[in-house]
């Protein structure tokens, strides 16, 4: 057993836990101050104030205890929307962004997700996975616990399925919780450009049906927007995914107004995630919905793109989750940290409303808020330890600093 004692605060404890939180709810954080938990196994057994620690002497002799005097535990980041499979890096592009480029321009001259499905496509399995760990290792660093990673950057049978291959032995050998996401339809690669319907035709009876197959992917997304893919093929393709029982989580409206909001949750999808022109109706359609508007500050941060209505969304009574995006073109960073300084910063969330949105909610995000997302008994105890800090409010304030300090996965010390 694992005891942390004299918690300064034990942050987003729920006595009774919840599937997600939603508009001025999301501004509660339930806290504990001066508190203890208590880790069996791989578990969350118990927590509460250090006064009423109350340990049976049989236990003693089997606990590990940490004194925690001055600092804070919150339950592990829930990533839900990455693609840390990837090969390579693409700073060239960025150079072009700084001059000007944008990001559609960039990507119609074959750059974009086309170049790291090239350089994707000269990568063996392994190089892959030894690439990938170093990230998953990077973000286990930065409190992360549970982890959504797309694939999207092979664009053909064998490259996509070498991706989902990569992030099932990453989920072996990784104490994260790892979900998989197929992201065929991520681009039309180059050569099917005026042969698009072949390329849609290719993800719904090639690659679905082998992925399916050997149970490699929990999810399926499109990049339905401006120049990617349309509502009717973004439809299309979820219909084919859910036959297989393939749950959407979809890129919607990040370019454009592209109508992905709304077929994402016709669809039934988990989420909907970007959101960057999001208006009325799309609030309207989302509030009807059990889909989690998912919002990727890292990305509209990197790219100088407009920033979701994050504000707008909450006060109409919407949840709204936070994931980091990591990929290499929009957003080369999984810090969680980070996007929660934005969320503050840019998408003008209380650190209350951001810390519920990248905990709880983004775990239903994942299908795992039963699980992970907060500090309930019985929930796996995946946690982090802070440095001493005065406040909460502290992390995402000091948007540079390094407050992670120790990191607990299925309850050990990593
Ligand atoms: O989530 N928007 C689509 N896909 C990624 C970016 C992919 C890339 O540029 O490599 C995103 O931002
Ligand atoms: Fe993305």
């Amino acid at each position: 057993m694992l005891l942390i004692k004299n918690i300064k605060k034990l942050v987003q404890v729920e006595e009774k836990p919840r599937t997600w939180i939603a508009g001025k709810d999301m501004a509660q954080l339930n806290c504990i101050d001066n508190a203890f938990l208590l880790i069996a196994d791989d578990k969350i057994a118990d927590f509460g104030e250090n006064k009423d620690l109350n340990i049976e002497t049989a236990d003693y002799n089997s606990l590990t205890t940490i004194d925690a005097s001055g600092r804070m535990v919150f339950p592990s980041f829930c990533d839900s929307h990455t693609h840390l499979v990837y090969a390579g890096s693409r700073e060239i592009e960025y150079i072009d962004k700084i001059r000007g480029l944008s990001y559609a321009e960039i990507a119609k001259r074959g750059g974009g997700i086309l170049n790291s499905a090239k350089l994707l496509h000269n990568t063996d399995e392994d190089d892959l996975l030894e690439q990938s760990l170093k990230r998953i290792e990077e973000i286990a660093g930065y409190g992360t616990g549970a982890v959504e990673i797309k694939s999207g950057y092979g664009l053909s049978t064998e490259d996509e399925i070498k991706i989902l291959r990569v992030v099932k032995r990453l989920n072996k050998m990784t104490p994260l919780t790892i979900k998989s996401t197929f992201l065929g339809a991520h681009a039309v690669p180059e050569k099917y450009i005026g042969e698009r319907k072949k390329y849609v035709d290719l993800i719904i009876n090639e690659m679905l049906p082998i992925i399916a197959d050997e149970k490699l992917a929990d999810f399926i997304d499109v990049f339905c927007d401006n120049g990617f893919f349309t509502v009717e093929e973004t439809k299309k393709i979820l219909i084919a995914g859910a036959k297989y029982g393939l749950q959407a989580k979809i890129h919607a409206n990040e370019l454009a107004a592209s109508g992905g909001i709304q077929v994402g949750v016709e669809c039934g999808a988990l989420s909907v995630d970007h959101l960057e022109y999001t208006g009325d109706d799309e609030i309207k359609c989302l509030l009807d919905s059990k889909t989690m508007p998912t919002l990727l500050p890292g990305a509209a941060f990197f790219l100088g793109m407009n920033y979701p209505p994050a504000r707008k969304m909450i006060d109409s009574g919407l949840p709204v989750a936070l994931a980091s995006d990591y990929n290499p073109g929009s957003s080369p960073s999984g810090d969680m940290k980070f996007v929660l300084s934005l969320a503050c910063i840019k998408l003008k969330m209380l650190p209350e409303e951001a810390i519920n949105a990248m905990t709880i909610n983004s775990a239903y995000a994942m299908n795992l808020s039963q699980t992970h997302g907060s500090i309930a008994r019985g929930k796996i105890a995946n946690v982090f330890m802070t440095k001493p800090i005065t406040t909460y409010e502290f992390l995402p304030y000091a948007y540079t600093a390094k407050l992670v300090d120790t990191v607990i996965l299925n309850g050990k010390i990593i």
